[in-house]
This record gives structure tokens, C-alpha cells and sequence, in this order.
């Protein structure tokens, strides 16, 4: 992980050879992180960049559309001088799995450009492509001994989604461990990018404060939200056979929840804490299918007014299927059988075309256990929260009670308030340059085990199998621009809960 204030070491020579390099996600992310990283001198000093498309496209092609990407994309002022000298060391090669010749050919164009930029061997494979072709690229490239580490690393990054479900997944992760070893995957989740998930971990285990009433004696329950404003937008087909519990739940929802969750990692090292977050994922209670839908809601939205924006039907969207069954908001209660857990249920709750943006976890304490205060019943005192959020604002807040001012004892909740950008000056950023830089450097924390990916869908698991089995009976309808459906209040009210207002 990268460590602010501390100099931070150069990456090895490697080449970056791009996969899908023609995309939307190399334009958008990829490219810009790179970038980030040139200028503040984070890229090793002997790098290329390889971009791998089908269809030939000519270096100089290639050199116009990134450098298009990045104008667009940025998220600071460009330095021509920095652009310039990424961009130079970027080539074009042309490979097609469905054509195995054109990967032989790529492993020699590859030498040649190590050798001309003295990079070594050492070789970091993105492959920011459909995830249909996470298989096919890398049999060819495992074939053509490409990824063979003979005296230099050889890695290989995988982009969500990683499998539809639990078979699925399992599949993905057996089939890519017999061409490579584990050590070479890394699976991108980029909510480990943001800056507020990596310090999860720093407030729990570096602050003597919070880690003794961190369990089930004080914790009465924990909420994680990930509300989106956008609808589905132009991504019907993808989504309509996705959902949001696939899109979201057993990889984004569930890293937050497994930090906030595990047990102390013996050291921190990828290792240790990769291995108390897959405990924790593994210790998630597996619910019946009828428990599923008991502990489960699942919506849709339906148009509505989102500031100025007009969000229409969702099975109205291009390339969604008219009376599609697809579920555009999940909520789940889930329950971890452990120690520290037992009893403290985790609500977790995601969903688009939502009135707000807001990614939260909010740590709910247990009330003060005596009615001191005569004037003030202990169930209208305000309720003791720790959030930590992402969105709107990166921080950290604390609810409280404490004495309104005057001669009686009135009681009034409070709000102890830390933000990022109020301490700290960082420079805007992708979210992706600290897991590129990671992985040029070899430290996987940041990344998902194969183990870690399988506890997540063996978890969701009956709750697919219980939503594809009742179809669109118990789908519940909400309006865009709303807080979800009703019939999400309800998963809470009755285990006299509620959920924390948006606003
Ligand atoms: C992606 C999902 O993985 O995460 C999208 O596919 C979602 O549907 C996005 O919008 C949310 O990311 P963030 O960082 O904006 O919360």
C-alpha cells in the first residue's frame, strides 16, 4: 500500500501490457491512474506500455486515443512534458484469442520492446476486458510461455465480475490456478482503492480506543449503504442479467463488511489480513432459500425526477427485456456466525436511481443501559453512531448525547465530525494508481483470494437461488429519486431498527 509521508519505493522495470486497451475502462481509469503515477514519479524508470486490441491499430492510433482519454479524463491539469514521455513508451500489438498465432507473434513483439527499452521480463498483464475473456486471454498467454516466471514476475489483473455465482466463480479460479499461481492473480475491487476502505483497517488497529467495544457486548448492529443516484443508463444489457446483488454485494458491500468485521490480522501483510477476511466472509451464517427471502428485499425503480435529471422506467431502458425481473435495489439482513458477531445482525443495503450518492457504514452502539435523566426518556435519546463514509464526503463521524446549555438537564445528540479533505491535501485521483502501484510492487493486500471470492458468492447464494425461483412475485417497485422500496424499512422495523436517513 502506498504510505503517505514516507518515500515510497520505485516499482522494478516491467512492461504494462493492456488488454482491452480500446475500452472504456482503460480510457477512463486505467490510462489517467498511469498517468497520476508518472507525475509524481511512481512508474518505474524503465516501463512500456503494450496495448493489446484486435483489429491492427497503428502506435501513432493508439497515442492519439489514450492521449483523447486522458485530456478527458484527467483528474489534474496535464503536464504536457509528464504525457509526453507515458506516451512514448506506449505501443499497439494485435491479439486475438480466437486467433493463437497472433499470440505467438505477441510474445516475440513483446521481447523486442523489452529489449529496446530495457525493461527485463518482468511483465504486468491488465486485462481490462469482458470478463468472457479472462480464460481464453490467459491460455494463450500461459500457452506461449508468456507468464511463465523464469527469473522475473509475471502478473495478471482480473477485473470484477469474477463469476455470476458460486459454481461460476469456482470454475473461473480453477481453471485460471492451473495456468497460474495464485500469487500472479490480482483481482481488482476498486472500493480497496478508496482511501477512506484502506483506513478502516488504521482506525480499528491503530487506535487503542476502539477495538475493545468493537463486538457483540456494544454493538447493536452495523448498517453499510451504497446508494447511486444514476440509473442504469447505457448499460441495460450487462445489468438486466446482472442485478444489483451481483453488481455489488458479494465484492464491493462485502469488502467494507470484512474490514469492518474481520478478526486482527496477525501482521499486515497480504497474507494475514487476506486470510482473516476470507475467515470472516466464511463465517457469514448460509441462509435456507425461505430464510433468504425472509432476511431479503429485493426492488426496481420506476421513473421518476432526480434533481433535473428524468430517470425513466427501468424495463423501459434500451437492452433491458420489457417486464424484466432484474433487481435494481437489494437490501439483505445477514448474520455472522463467530465469537465476536453472534447476534449483531449487519443490514446491508444497495441500489440505483436512488435520491442521493452515499457509501456509508454506519456502526450502530448499544444504548446506555439506565434511565438517569428523568427528563429525558432513555429510548428519545439519540442513538450512538460511528459512520464512516465514502460518500458524499471521504470521513469519519461520531453521534452522541450531550447537555443542551440552561439550568435544566435537556439532552440533544451531537455530531463529532472528521473529514479527509479538511486534514489532508490529496491530490484528486482515479482510485485505481494505489492498486496499480501495488501490484508493480508486488504487495497483494489490497487484492481478492481465490478463497475470498468464493465465501462472498457462497454467501449470496440462496439468495439468487431464491429470487430467480420466485421470478417477479415480491419484486417491489419504488420510485426513482426516493430512499428505496417501503418494504426495506420493514426488514428492520420489525427487529425494532431502523435505518439511518439519507440526508
Ligand atoms: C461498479 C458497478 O463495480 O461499481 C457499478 O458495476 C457501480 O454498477 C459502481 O455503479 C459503483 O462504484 P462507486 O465507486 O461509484 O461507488
Amino acid at each position: 500500500m502506498m504510505t503517505n509521508g514516507h518515500a515510497q519505493k520505485k516499482p522494478d522495470p516491467c512492461s504494462f501490457i493492456i488488454f482491452g486497451v480500446t475500452g472504456d475502462l482503460a480510457h477512463r481509469l486505467v490510462i489517467p491512474a498511469l498517468y497520476n503515477l508518472a507525475a509524481t514519479n511512481l512508474l518505474p524508470d524503465r516501463f512500456c506500455i503494450v496495448g493489446v486490441a484486435r483489429g491492427g491499430m497503428s502506435n501513432e492510433e493508439l497515442n492519439a486515443s489514450l492521449m483523447k482519454g486522458l485530456r478527458q479524463f484527467a483528474t489534474r491539469p496535464v503536464d504536457e512534458t509528464v504525457a509526453k514521455r507515458l506516451f512514448e513508451c506506449v505501443t499497439a500489438v494485435e491479439a486475438d484469442p480466437k486467433d493463437p498465432d497472433s499470440f505467438d507473434k505477441m510474445a516475440s513483439e513483446l521481447k523486442e520492446r523489452e529489449a529496446a527499452r530495457g525493461t527485463g521480463g518482468n511483465r504486468l498483464f491488465y486485462l481490462a476486458t469482458p470478463p468472457g475473456a479472462f480464460l481464453p486471454i490467459t491460455k494463450q498467454l500461459a500457452r506461449t510461455g508468456m507468464l511463465a516466471e523464469n527469473g522475473y514476475w509475471r502478473r495478471i489483473v482480473i477485473e470484477k465480475p469474477f463469476g455470476t455465482d458460486l459454481d461460476s466463480a469456482r470454475h473461473l479460479n480453477a481453471e485460471l490456478l492451473k495456468l497460474v499461481d495464485e500469487h500472479q492473480i490480482y483481482r481488482i475491487d476498486h472500493y480497496l482503492g478508496k482511501e477512506t476502505v484502506q483506513n478502516i483497517l488504521v482506525l480499528r488497529f491503530a487506535n487503542g480506543m476502539f477495538e475493545p467495544i468493537w463486538n457483540r457486548n456494544h454493538i447493536d448492529h452495523i448498517q453499510i449503504t451504497v446508494d447511486e443516484k444514476l440509473g442504469v443508463g447505457h448499460r441495460g444489457s450487462f445489468y438486466d442479467s446482472t442485478g444489483a446483488l451481483r453488481d455489488m454485494v458479494p465484492n464491493h458491500l462485502f469488502q467494507l463488511m470484512s474490514l469492518v468485521a474481520m478478526e486482527p490480522p496477525i501482521r499486515f501483510d497480504a497474507h494475514s489480513v487476506r486470510t482473516e477476511k476470507a475467515n470472516v466472509l466464511a463465517a457469514i451464517q448460509l441462509q435456507s432459500e425461505q430464510e433468504a427471502l425472509h432476511n431479503s428485499v429485493r426492488g426496481q425503480y420506476r421513473g421518476g425526477n432526480i434533481g433535473d435529471t428524468v430517470i425513466e422506467d427501468y424495463c423501459k431502458t434500451t437492452d433491458v427485456k420489457p417486464g424484466s425481473a432484474t433487481e435494481t435495489y437489494a437490501a439483505l439482513k445477514l448474520i455472522i456466525d463467530n465469537w465476536r458477531w453472534a447476534g449483531v445482525p449487519f443490514y446491508l443495503r444497495t441500489g440505483k436511481a436512488l435520491a442521493a450518492k452515499r457509501t456509508e457504514i454506519a456502526i450502530k452502539f448499544k444504548q446506555a443501559p439506565f434511565a438517569m435523566f428523568r427528563d429525558t426518556p432513555i429510548d428519545q435519546l439519540s442513538q450512538n453512531y460511528l459512520v464512516i463514509s465514502t460518500e458524499p464526503t471521504e470521513g469519519i463521524e461520531l453521534q452522541f448525547n450531550t447537555k443542551v446549555p440552561g439550568p435544566t438537564i435537556d439532552i440533544d445528540g451531537v455530531e463529532m465530525k472528521f473529514r479527509y479533505k479538511d486534514y489532508f491535501k490529496a491530490e484528486p485521483s482515479t482510485g485505481y494508481e494505489t492498486l496499480i502501484y501495488d501490484c508493480m510492487i508486488g504487495d497483494n493486500i489490497l487484492f481478492q483470494r481465490a478463497d475470498s471470492v468464493e465465501a462472498g458468492w457462497q454467501a449470496v447464494q440462496p439468495f439468487l437461488d431464491a429470487w430467480k425461483k420466485a421470478g417477479g412475485a415480491g419484486l417491489q417497485p419504488y420510485k426513482a429519486g426516493c430512499e428505496g422500496p417501503e418494504a426495506a424499512n420493514a426488514l428492520l422495523t420489525r427487529d425494532g431498527r431502523s435505518w439511518r436517513k439519507l440526508s
